[in-house]
């Protein structure tokens, strides 16, 4: 037997029906349109309805990726769901994904590293699959963090939005050369000496609430755009590859700033990076497979294509992986 590869066999995002506008945020907030956009790139938001939860976002995203790889929840043998705002402190809001898919087989869980949740739950799928634990896979990022925003604090509820975006991987044996299809590296990284630069004031074990985002701007951003590099640059040579042979950029989407520093450090080109954050916010662990959905369903990403990833978010936590589609 060959060596085993995950290739994505299918991609899909959704996104609540009800946007809200810069304009609307500003009837509650001392902010204005100008400012949102000037500083962060983004002109509206997508805002979960009273009762629909981050399970029933990440199971429409789920069923449109599967449909584009053909298949049915009873075909999966694995979930991997990144989020920071599941349905419930548990079960993991996955379990809740693989019943609502038929999927009564495998295994379901959560991953939790906030923003950079998706890279982290694609590295985790893909290894148990180069390992022979799953033969197919479904990793979704999917969140509602308007639940979890203060709405008088201009400093944050402005940044964020809710959504999801899934992929489906299928095992592949093959040659492992840098043009097969698939996965072809993950790279993770935390650092929780900043803890308390981006947290939740709440949860089961400290306040017995579920509290509010908490967020120290300017220093995430400056972290942001170091570490970002850091590992774009780490994954770009672990393959041996220059900038010039990606073809698309999908980055996690949490200021339009934080995206252009980024690339300009690396030299990465503008018109190859895919930009949602003025139509989604930040989405936190969904920002990246919606932001791959799109370029995908609009043809700008196509098979064979070389496409980097990468998010950052608290904890710290941050990430990137190489993917030839
Ligand atoms: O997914 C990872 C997590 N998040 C991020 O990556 C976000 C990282 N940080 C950022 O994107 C930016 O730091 C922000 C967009 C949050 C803030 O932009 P900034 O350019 O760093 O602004 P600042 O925090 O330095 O604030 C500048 C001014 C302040 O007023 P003073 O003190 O200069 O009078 C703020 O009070 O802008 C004020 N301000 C606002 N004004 C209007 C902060 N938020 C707002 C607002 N509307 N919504």
């Amino acid at each position: 037997m060959g060596k085993l590869r995950s290739v994505i066999a299918g991609v899909g995002g959704y996104l609540p029906e009800r946007i809200m506008t810069n304009a609307e945020i500003a009837t509650m907030v001392d902010t204005s349109d100008e400012w949102i956009q000037e500083r962060t790139g983004i002109r509206q938001r997508h805002i979960a309805a009273p009762g629909e939860r981050t399970s029933d976002l990440a199971v429409k995203a789920a069923e449109r990726a599967l449909a584009a790889a053909g298949m049915r929840g009873a075909d999966l043998d694995l979930i991997v769901l990144a989020t920071a705002t599941p349905d419930n402190t548990f079960p993991a809001t996955a379990t809740q994904v693989q019943a609502a898919l038929g999927m009564h087989q495998g295994a379901a869980f959560d991953v939790q590293a906030v923003c950079a949740g998706f890279i982290y739950a694609l590295s985790v799928a893909d290894n148990m699959i180069k390992g022979g634990q799953a033969r197919s896979a479904l990793v979704i990022g999917a969140e509602t963090f308007s639940r979890i925003l203060d709405w008088t604090d201009r400093g944050t509820c402005v940044l964020f939005g809710d959504g999801a975006g899934a992929i489906v991987l299928k095992a592949e044996e093959g040659g492992g050369n840098g043009h097969d299809r698939g996965i072809l590296s993950t790279h993770l990284h935390s650092d929780g000496r900043y803890y308390d630069m981006l947290y939740v004031d709440g949860g089961p074990s400290t306040t017995g609430t579920v509290g509010h985002l908490r967020m120290a701007g300017r220093e995430v951003f400056r972290h942001a755009v170091v570490d970002l590099a850091a590992v774009v640059a780490e994954a770009l040579s672990a393959n041996s590859c220059s900038p010039d042979d990606i073809d698309w950029v999908v980055p996690h989407q949490a200021n339009k700033r934080i995206i252009e520093g980024m690339s300009r450090k690396l030299t990465l080109p503008a018109d190859r990076i895919v930009v949602t954050i003025d139509r989604h916010a930040n989405t936190s662990a969904a920002s990246v497979p919606l932001a791959l959905a799109e370029a995908v369903a609009d043809g700008r990403i196509a098979p064979g294509m070389l496409v980097l990833l990468e998010a950052m978010g608290g904890g710290f936590t941050w990430g990137a992986a190489l993917v030839r589609m």
